[in-house]
C-alpha cells in the first residue's frame, strides 16, 4: 500500500495506463484485459491489473489535474517500481489546425506551473517525454495504420479562463492544444529516471467550442486505448 494506492506489492504491473477518469480505466479493464482484478480503489480511483495478450498490464485512473497525477504517478513509479506510464487523455484544440478526433503523441509539455520547480527543482517550463515510450507510440502508430502526431501541449492548471486569447506560453512553445497533467507526469519522471508518455485525442476545439459528442466519446478513445495498448506490450 502507498498513501493513495491500496494494491499490495506486486498487484501493479511495470507499465500502467494512466486515462484521467476512473470509469475509464474500469473501460478498458471490462473490454480489452483478460482476468482483471481491481487492485485499488481508494477515493474511487480504480486500478485493474490484467493481461492484454499475454502482458500484464495496469490500467489507473490519474484524476484531474497536476497535484493529482503528481500524487498518482510518484507512488507508482517509487512504492511500486513502476517503470513506464502512459497516460491516456483528452485536449482542446486552440486552433482549427487540429481536429476533432486526431491523436497527438507528445513530444514536450510546457507549462506556467510551479510544479517542476518546486517539487524537484526543475527550472525549464517544458519538460519532454521521458524515456522510449514515445518512440514505441510511434511505431506502434506506425504498424497500426494510425497517425499520431508528434506535438508540443499546453499542459494547464486552468480550464476556465476570462480571456479567449491562446496564452502566451502555448505560442512560445507552439502548442496546438491544452490539457491538464503532462507537465506533470513528466516531471516525475524525469526526476526518477522513468518513462513516461502522453497520448491525447482531440475532444474539443476551444474556437469553434466543437466537442466531441458523448455518444462518439467511447468509440474515438477506443482507437488511442487500443494504441496504448499495442504500445504497451512491446
Ligand atoms: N482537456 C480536454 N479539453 C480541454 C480544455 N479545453 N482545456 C484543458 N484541458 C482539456
Amino acid at each position: 500500500m502507498s498513501v493513495h494506492i491500496s494494491a499490495k506489492k506486486g498487484e501493479i504491473a511495470k507499465t500502467v495506463l494512466m486515462p484521467g477518469d476512473p470509469l475509464r480505466a474500469k473501460y478498458i479493464a471490462d473490454n480489452f484485459l483478460t482476468d482483471a482484478k481491481l487492485v485499488s480503489q481508494t477515493r474511487n480511483i480504480y486500478f485493474y491489473t490484467g493481461n492484454y495478450k499475454g502482458k500484464e498490464i495496469t490500467v489507473g485512473a490519474s484524476g484531474m489535474g497536476f497535484p493529482s497525477i503528481g500524487i498518482y504517478s510518484f507512488e507508482l513509479f517509487t512504492e511500486y517500481e513502476v517503470e513506464t506510464i502512459i497516460r491516456i487523455g483528452t485536449c482542446g484544440a486552440y486552433s482549427t489546425d487540429l481536429k476533432l478526433f486526431d491523436i497527438l503523441n507528445v513530444e514536450n509539455a510546457a507549462s506556467e506551473s510551479t510544479y517542476a520547480k518546486f517539487a524537484w527543482g526543475i527550472e525549464e517550463d517544458a519538460i519532454s517525454n521521458q524515456g522510449n515510450a514515445f518512440d514505441k507510440i510511434n511505431e506502434t502508430a506506425k504498424e497500426l495504420g494510425l497517425e499520431a502526431k508528434a506535438t508540443n501541449i499546453h499542459s494547464s492548471d486552468i480550464f476556465y479562463r476570462k480571456d479567449p486569447a491562446v496564452p502566451e506560453i502555448a505560442l512560445r512553445h507552439n502548442c496546438p492544444a491544452v490539457e491538464m497533467e503532462a507537465f506533470a507526469l513528466f516531471a516525475n519522471a524525469k526526476h526518477l529516471g522513468k518513462n513516461a508518455a502522453t497520448i491525447l485525442t482531440v475532444s474539443d476545439i476551444i474556437p469553434t467550442h466543437e466537442q466531441i459528442s458523448a455518444d462518439q466519446r467511447e468509440q474515438a478513445l477506443r482507437t488511442m486505448m487500443e494504441l496504448s495498448l499495442e504500445t504497451a506490450i512491446k
